[in-house]
């Protein structure tokens, strides 16, 4: 059985959770049925992945009763004014009646005032091309404050944030005393982007971290690093376990896509790794800095950070 973390609430977190970013329909179904069916009880996903039909169908037809699973889902920018009509739409595409964790996906809310066809998942664009940012009239504190009556009405357990900087999180805590804490802050992190002091951060206010693209996601080279391949062989093990036990030591959740049924399997096994291996990987962006792979053009890095 996977381990697990505690969230604010009190609730359990599995460790480990297949993350779904990028798998189209059919691959989220058969990844869902698979990752349960091998053990995982921790799924993640968002509206704006385009597979919470999939993804739900895999949870029901799993044959894992609904409350062993741990579910997330995310709010998409272009409905930050109104999070419990996007929850419920998510819910009515999960097929579920609640999830345990929804997060705020970005800090950033996205412009729908252009949106006459009811499509809320999209990225909306000004006439000369840029991201439409609803920063004028809005703003995620505003957002928060609509989220805070989301887990009385049971449609989730939980919530959070995600791609949240220290600054962001420091502006919400400080807008409103009575304000929930977040219980997560979902944010990539691996051996190349260690965010090291946001985890700190977010340690010291109750808040857990949850890692995506803790492989790096698919266009980093960390698989591929000879450390992390020098250190897998050592432990018999594949580069990805490496960097996901990694992970797991540094005391927050991690959550890997795939949608191979054999590197899911993979993917599950933690290792206890040295102090000294531990320590290399720490290391690895001590020459060549830190590297955000997930970086979307709206991004808040620049604009909010
Ligand atoms: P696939 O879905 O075909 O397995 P991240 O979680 O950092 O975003 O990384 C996801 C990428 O890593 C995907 O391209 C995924 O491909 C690949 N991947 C997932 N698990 C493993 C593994 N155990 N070994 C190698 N690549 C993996």
């Amino acid at each position: 059985e996977s381990p697990s973390l505690k969230l604010n609430t009190g609730a359990s977190i599995p460790v480990v959770g297949l993350g779904t970013w990028k798998s189209p329909e059919e691959d989220a179904y058969n990844a869902v049925v698979s990752a349960l069916q091998n053990g995982y009880r921790h799924i993640d996903t968002a509206a704006i992945y385009g597979n919470e039909e999939a993804v739900g169908k895999g949870i029901r037809d799993s044959g894992v009763p609904r409350e062993e699973i741990f579910v997330t889902t995310k709010l998409w920018g272009t409905q930050q004014r109104d999070p419990e009509a996007a929850l419920d739409l998510s819910l009515q595409r999960l097929g579920l009646d609640y999830v345990d964790l929804y997060l705020i996906h970005w800090p950033v809310p996205l412009n729908a005032s252009s949106i006459t066809d009811g499509n809320y998942l999209t990225f909306p664009r000004t006439a000369d091309g840029k991201i439409d940012i609803d920063i004028e009239e809005w703003n995620f504190i505003k957002t928060w404050e609509k989220m805070q009556h989301l887990p009385k009405s049971g449609k989730t357990k939980a919530i959070g944030v995600s791609n949240f900087s220290i600054k962001n999180i420091e502006a919400l805590l400080a807008a409103n005393p009575d304000f929930i804490v977040p219980a997560a802050n979902q944010i990539e992190i691996h051996p190349q982007l260690p965010q090291t002091e946001l985890i700190d951060y977010c340690k010291s206010k109750g808040i857990l971290i949850e890692a995506y693209s803790p492989l790096g996601s698919s266009s980093s080279t960390i698989l591929t690093d000879p450390t992390i391949e020098g250190i897998a062989s050592k432990y018999n093990a594949e580069p990805a376990n490496i960097l996901i036990s990694w992970g797991a030591s540094r005391g927050y959740v991690v959550l890997p896509k795939s949608v191979n049924p054999q590197r899911i399997k993979t993917n599950l096994k933690l290792l206890d790794l040295s102090t000294e291996d531990l320590e290399k990987i720490n290391k690895l962006t001590e020459s060549v800095g830190a590297k955000r792979y997930v970086a979307p053009d709206f991004s808040p890095f620049a604009i909010f950070e």
